[in-house]
Protein backbone atom coordinates (compact mmCIF):
# COMPACT_ATOMS: atom_id res chain seq x y z
CA UNK A 1 0.00 0.00 0.00
CA UNK A 2 1.43 3.21 -1.27
CA UNK A 3 1.08 6.87 1.37
CA UNK A 4 -1.40 7.81 -0.97
CA UNK A 5 -3.88 5.11 -0.67
CA UNK A 6 -3.82 6.21 3.09
CA UNK A 7 -5.63 9.34 2.57
CA UNK A 8 -8.25 10.36 5.07
CA UNK A 9 -10.54 12.18 2.78
CA UNK A 10 -14.07 11.14 3.22
CA UNK A 11 -15.82 8.22 5.81
CA UNK A 12 -17.93 6.95 2.43
CA UNK A 13 -14.48 5.95 0.80
CA UNK A 14 -12.98 4.36 3.53
CA UNK A 15 -13.27 0.80 4.58
CA UNK A 16 -15.39 -0.03 7.50
CA UNK A 17 -12.98 -2.05 9.09
CA UNK A 18 -9.99 0.47 8.97
CA UNK A 19 -12.62 3.21 10.27
CA UNK A 20 -13.61 0.92 13.32
CA UNK A 21 -9.47 -0.14 13.62
CA UNK A 22 -9.07 3.78 14.17
CA UNK A 23 -11.64 4.28 16.41
CA UNK A 24 -10.49 1.02 18.90
CA UNK A 25 -7.39 2.50 18.75
CA UNK A 26 -8.35 5.94 20.19
CA UNK A 27 -9.94 4.07 22.72
CA UNK A 28 -6.94 2.52 23.80
CA UNK A 29 -4.80 6.15 23.69
CA UNK A 30 -7.35 7.68 25.65
CA UNK A 31 -7.51 4.60 28.15
CA UNK A 32 -3.52 4.89 28.37
CA UNK A 33 -3.67 1.27 27.11
CA UNK A 34 -0.81 2.03 24.89
CA UNK A 35 1.90 4.63 25.62
CA UNK A 36 3.37 5.49 22.33
CA UNK A 37 7.24 5.77 22.34
CA UNK A 38 7.40 8.52 19.80
CA UNK A 39 6.50 6.75 16.80
CA UNK A 40 5.97 9.68 14.52
CA UNK A 41 9.48 11.16 15.46
CA UNK A 42 11.11 13.05 12.56
CA UNK A 43 7.52 12.73 10.81
CA UNK A 44 6.36 16.67 9.84
CA UNK A 45 2.67 17.29 9.63
CA UNK A 46 1.78 20.42 7.57
CA UNK A 47 -1.99 21.70 8.49
CA UNK A 48 -3.46 24.27 5.71
CA UNK A 49 -6.71 26.60 7.24
CA UNK A 50 -8.82 28.36 4.87
CA UNK A 51 -11.49 28.96 7.54
CA UNK A 52 -11.36 29.28 11.11
CA UNK A 53 -10.38 26.52 13.75
CA UNK A 54 -9.66 25.45 17.62
CA UNK A 55 -10.67 21.70 18.34
CA UNK A 56 -9.01 20.83 14.88
CA UNK A 57 -5.80 22.84 14.91
CA UNK A 58 -4.97 22.13 18.51
CA UNK A 59 -6.12 18.82 18.90
CA UNK A 60 -3.92 17.88 15.66
CA UNK A 61 -0.89 20.14 16.76
CA UNK A 62 -1.29 18.51 20.33
CA UNK A 63 -1.93 14.89 19.33
CA UNK A 64 1.45 15.15 16.16
CA UNK A 65 3.66 16.25 19.03
CA UNK A 66 2.29 13.76 21.34
CA UNK A 67 3.16 11.01 18.79
CA UNK A 68 6.67 12.51 18.68
CA UNK A 69 6.42 14.37 15.37
CA UNK A 70 6.03 18.38 14.01
CA UNK A 71 3.67 20.53 12.45
CA UNK A 72 3.71 23.39 10.33
CA UNK A 73 0.80 25.76 10.13
CA UNK A 74 -0.32 27.61 6.97
CA UNK A 75 -3.10 29.94 6.51
CA UNK A 76 -4.24 30.84 3.67
CA UNK A 77 -2.78 34.17 3.78
CA UNK A 78 1.04 32.66 4.14
CA UNK A 79 0.57 30.45 1.26
CA UNK A 80 1.24 31.07 -2.43
CA UNK A 81 -1.85 30.04 -3.54
CA UNK A 82 -3.52 33.31 -1.89
CA UNK A 83 -1.27 34.73 -5.03
CA UNK A 84 -2.91 32.16 -8.15
CA UNK A 85 -0.11 29.29 -7.54
CA UNK A 86 -1.93 26.48 -8.11
CA UNK A 87 -3.01 23.60 -5.18
CA UNK A 88 -1.92 20.30 -7.34
CA UNK A 89 1.48 22.78 -7.17
CA UNK A 90 1.15 23.19 -3.57
CA UNK A 91 0.76 19.78 -3.32
CA UNK A 92 3.98 18.41 -4.78
CA UNK A 93 6.26 20.74 -3.05
CA UNK A 94 4.27 20.16 0.25
CA UNK A 95 5.32 16.68 -0.27
CA UNK A 96 8.84 17.26 -0.53
CA UNK A 97 8.69 18.89 2.59
CA UNK A 98 6.56 16.87 4.88
CA UNK A 99 5.16 13.56 5.64
CA UNK A 100 1.39 14.43 5.98
CA UNK A 101 -0.80 17.03 4.85
CA UNK A 102 -4.24 17.78 6.65
CA UNK A 103 -6.42 21.19 4.30
CA UNK A 104 -9.52 23.15 5.61
CA UNK A 105 -11.27 24.52 3.24
CA UNK A 106 -14.22 25.18 1.18
CA UNK A 107 -15.21 22.77 -1.78
CA UNK A 108 -14.60 19.36 -1.56
CA UNK A 109 -12.72 19.56 -5.27
CA UNK A 110 -9.96 21.32 -3.69
CA UNK A 111 -9.08 18.53 -1.25
CA UNK A 112 -9.03 16.13 -4.09
CA UNK A 113 -6.90 18.28 -6.02
CA UNK A 114 -4.72 18.41 -2.97
CA UNK A 115 -5.01 14.48 -2.06
CA UNK A 116 -4.73 14.05 -6.14
CA UNK A 117 -1.35 15.78 -6.94
CA UNK A 118 0.29 15.31 -3.22
CA UNK A 119 2.59 11.81 -2.55
CA UNK A 120 1.80 11.78 0.95
CA UNK A 121 -1.50 11.28 3.13
CA UNK A 122 -3.99 14.22 2.97
CA UNK A 123 -6.80 14.38 5.74
CA UNK A 124 -9.97 16.66 5.19
CA UNK A 125 -10.28 18.69 8.51
CA UNK A 126 -13.42 20.22 7.29
CA UNK A 127 -14.96 21.35 3.58
CA UNK A 128 -18.77 23.03 3.07
CA UNK A 129 -19.73 19.26 2.04
CA UNK A 130 -18.31 16.79 5.22
CA UNK A 131 -15.97 16.92 8.47
CA UNK A 132 -15.12 12.90 8.70
CA UNK A 133 -12.61 13.65 11.57
CA UNK A 134 -15.00 15.05 13.88
CA UNK A 135 -17.09 12.10 12.99
CA UNK A 136 -14.74 9.42 14.05
CA UNK A 137 -15.06 11.20 17.83
CA UNK A 138 -18.30 11.19 18.02
CA UNK A 139 -19.01 7.81 17.18
CA UNK A 140 -16.17 7.30 20.19
CA UNK A 141 -17.74 9.30 22.79
CA UNK A 142 -21.33 7.94 21.79
CA UNK A 143 -20.20 4.50 22.36
CA UNK A 144 -18.23 5.51 25.44
CA UNK A 145 -21.72 6.41 26.85
CA UNK A 146 -23.52 4.12 25.01
CA UNK A 147 -22.04 1.08 24.01
CA UNK A 148 -21.72 -0.49 20.27
CA UNK A 149 -23.44 2.29 17.89
CA UNK A 150 -24.50 -0.13 15.70
CA UNK A 151 -28.25 -0.91 15.61
CA UNK A 152 -28.98 2.25 17.48
CA UNK A 153 -30.77 5.74 16.15
CA UNK A 154 -29.25 8.78 15.71
CA UNK A 155 -31.78 12.11 15.17
CA UNK A 156 -30.18 15.21 13.77
CA UNK A 157 -32.09 18.27 14.15
CA UNK A 158 -31.45 21.34 12.15
CA UNK A 159 -29.57 22.47 8.94
CA UNK A 160 -28.42 19.79 6.56
CA UNK A 161 -24.91 20.86 6.74
CA UNK A 162 -21.74 19.18 6.39
CA UNK A 163 -21.45 17.49 9.40
CA UNK A 164 -25.44 16.15 8.73
CA UNK A 165 -23.83 14.41 5.57
CA UNK A 166 -20.79 13.13 7.45
CA UNK A 167 -23.46 11.29 10.02
CA UNK A 168 -25.23 9.97 6.58
CA UNK A 169 -21.79 8.50 5.72
CA UNK A 170 -20.96 6.76 9.23
CA UNK A 171 -24.75 5.40 9.52
CA UNK A 172 -23.79 3.48 7.05
CA UNK A 173 -19.99 2.48 7.62
CA UNK A 174 -21.15 1.99 11.59
CA UNK A 175 -24.41 0.55 11.21
CA UNK A 176 -27.13 2.57 12.65
CA UNK A 177 -30.46 4.50 12.16
CA UNK A 178 -30.07 7.67 11.22
CA UNK A 179 -33.20 10.21 11.14
CA UNK A 180 -32.28 13.45 9.71
CA UNK A 181 -35.15 16.12 10.69
CA UNK A 182 -34.77 19.73 8.78
CA UNK A 183 -36.91 21.76 6.42
CA UNK A 184 -36.31 20.36 2.94
CA UNK A 185 -34.55 23.66 1.27
CA UNK A 186 -32.11 22.77 3.95
CA UNK A 187 -31.98 19.00 3.24
CA UNK A 188 -28.24 17.38 2.84
CA UNK A 189 -27.07 16.00 -1.11
CA UNK A 190 -30.58 13.60 -1.82
CA UNK A 191 -27.78 11.96 -3.98
CA UNK A 192 -26.47 10.80 -0.07
CA UNK A 193 -29.79 9.44 0.83
CA UNK A 194 -29.45 7.76 -2.66
CA UNK A 195 -25.90 6.33 -1.44
CA UNK A 196 -27.24 4.73 1.96
CA UNK A 197 -30.63 3.06 0.60
CA UNK A 198 -28.04 1.35 -1.83
CA UNK A 199 -25.97 0.17 1.09
CA UNK A 200 -28.96 -0.77 2.51
CA UNK A 201 -28.94 1.66 5.39
CA UNK A 202 -31.55 3.11 7.43
CA UNK A 203 -31.28 6.75 6.88
CA UNK A 204 -34.59 8.97 6.42
CA UNK A 205 -35.42 12.14 6.03
CA UNK A 206 -38.19 13.86 8.03
CA UNK A 207 -39.57 17.48 8.20
CA UNK A 208 -41.02 16.74 11.48
CA UNK A 209 -37.95 17.23 14.30
CA UNK A 210 -40.59 15.20 17.12
CA UNK A 211 -41.28 13.06 14.46
CA UNK A 212 -37.51 12.32 14.09
CA UNK A 213 -36.35 12.52 17.98
CA UNK A 214 -38.98 10.11 18.80
CA UNK A 215 -37.11 7.11 20.98
CA UNK A 216 -33.99 8.07 19.62
CA UNK A 217 -30.88 6.94 21.66
CA UNK A 218 -29.07 10.17 20.73
CA UNK A 219 -29.88 13.61 19.37
CA UNK A 220 -27.34 15.76 17.03
CA UNK A 221 -27.18 19.68 16.05
CA UNK A 222 -24.90 21.62 14.53
CA UNK A 223 -24.70 26.08 14.09
CA UNK A 224 -27.44 27.08 11.47
CA UNK A 225 -25.03 29.38 9.99
CA UNK A 226 -21.32 27.29 8.76
CA UNK A 227 -18.20 28.74 7.97
CA UNK A 228 -18.67 29.45 3.78
CA UNK A 229 -22.73 29.33 4.11
CA UNK A 230 -21.79 33.04 2.38
CA UNK A 231 -24.70 34.49 4.32
CA UNK A 232 -26.39 33.78 7.50
CA UNK A 233 -29.19 31.05 7.22
CA UNK A 234 -32.91 32.29 8.07
CA UNK A 235 -33.08 31.10 11.56
CA UNK A 236 -36.87 31.61 11.17
CA UNK A 237 -37.24 28.31 8.91
CA UNK A 238 -35.15 26.49 11.40
CA UNK A 239 -36.36 27.84 14.69
CA UNK A 240 -38.20 25.01 15.14
CA UNK A 241 -35.89 22.87 15.05
CA UNK A 242 -33.93 23.97 17.75
CA UNK A 243 -33.15 21.28 20.43
CA UNK A 244 -34.55 22.04 24.21
CA UNK A 245 -35.77 20.49 26.96
CA UNK A 246 -38.97 19.45 25.45
CA UNK A 247 -37.56 18.62 22.19
CA UNK A 248 -35.17 16.20 23.94
CA UNK A 249 -38.09 14.24 26.32
CA UNK A 250 -39.33 12.68 23.20
CA UNK A 251 -35.95 10.76 22.79
CA UNK A 252 -35.17 8.21 24.94
CA UNK A 253 -34.70 8.67 28.41
CA UNK A 254 -31.38 7.93 28.80
CA UNK A 255 -30.40 9.52 25.44
CA UNK A 256 -27.52 11.85 24.98
CA UNK A 257 -26.93 15.03 23.40
CA UNK A 258 -24.21 15.84 21.07
CA UNK A 259 -23.03 19.05 19.27
CA UNK A 260 -19.54 19.36 17.01
CA UNK A 261 -18.89 22.47 18.32
CA UNK A 262 -19.19 25.71 17.96
CA UNK A 263 -22.66 26.10 19.77
CA UNK A 264 -24.76 29.21 19.59
CA UNK A 265 -27.11 28.96 22.85
CA UNK A 266 -30.45 30.31 21.91
CA UNK A 267 -29.92 28.81 18.28
CA UNK A 268 -29.68 25.66 17.45
CA UNK A 269 -29.59 24.80 20.52
CA UNK A 270 -30.75 25.91 24.17
CA UNK A 271 -28.02 26.85 26.94
CA UNK A 272 -30.37 23.99 29.30
CA UNK A 273 -29.64 21.12 27.00
CA UNK A 274 -25.93 21.59 25.95
CA UNK A 275 -25.24 22.38 29.35
CA UNK A 276 -27.28 19.97 30.85
CA UNK A 277 -26.90 16.33 32.00
CA UNK A 278 -27.73 14.46 29.04
CA UNK A 279 -24.88 16.58 26.85
CA UNK A 280 -21.82 14.68 26.07
CA UNK A 281 -19.93 17.47 23.85
CA UNK A 282 -16.45 18.26 26.24
CA UNK A 283 -16.00 14.10 25.74
CA UNK A 284 -16.80 14.55 21.79
CA UNK A 285 -14.36 17.56 21.54
CA UNK A 286 -11.86 15.53 23.80
CA UNK A 287 -11.70 12.62 21.76
CA UNK A 288 -10.81 14.73 18.85
CA UNK A 289 -7.27 14.49 20.20
CA UNK A 290 -7.59 10.85 20.55
CA UNK A 291 -9.16 10.09 17.17
CA UNK A 292 -6.59 12.61 15.58
CA UNK A 293 -3.55 10.49 16.85
CA UNK A 294 -5.53 7.40 15.72
CA UNK A 295 -5.84 9.26 12.23
CA UNK A 296 -2.07 10.05 12.14
CA UNK A 297 -0.75 6.77 12.90
CA UNK A 298 -3.29 5.03 10.30
CA UNK A 299 -2.00 7.46 7.46
CA UNK A 300 1.73 7.47 8.32
CA UNK A 301 1.09 4.09 9.73
N1 LIG B 1 -15.60 20.91 15.72
C1 LIG B 1 -14.59 21.53 15.10
O1 LIG B 1 -14.08 21.09 14.07
O2 LIG B 1 -14.17 22.67 15.70
P1 LIG B 1 -13.16 23.73 15.13
O3 LIG B 1 -13.85 24.47 14.02
O4 LIG B 1 -12.86 24.63 16.28
O5 LIG B 1 -11.94 23.04 14.62
N1 LIG C 1 -20.95 23.09 10.25
C1 LIG C 1 -19.89 23.83 10.91
C2 LIG C 1 -18.98 22.90 11.61
C3 LIG C 1 -17.86 23.57 12.38
C4 LIG C 1 -16.91 22.62 13.02
C5 LIG C 1 -19.14 24.66 9.90
O1 LIG C 1 -18.82 24.13 8.81
O2 LIG C 1 -18.90 25.83 10.17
Amino acid sequence: MTATDRHFLDLDTINANDLRSIINHAKELKNGKIVPNRPLAGKALAMIFEKPSTRTRVSFEVGMKQLGGDVVVLNNSDLQTGRGESIADTARVLSRYVDCIMMRTFGREKIAEMAEFATVPVINGLTNSSHPCQLLADIMAFEEHLGPIEGKTVAWSGDGNNMASSWIHAAVKFNFNLRIACPAEHSPDTALFDWAKKNNSSVEMYEDPVEAVTGADCVVTDTWTSMGDGKENPHNRLAAYQVDKKLMSQASPNAIFMHCLPAHRGEEVTGEVIDGPQSVVWDEAENRLHTQKAILLWCLK
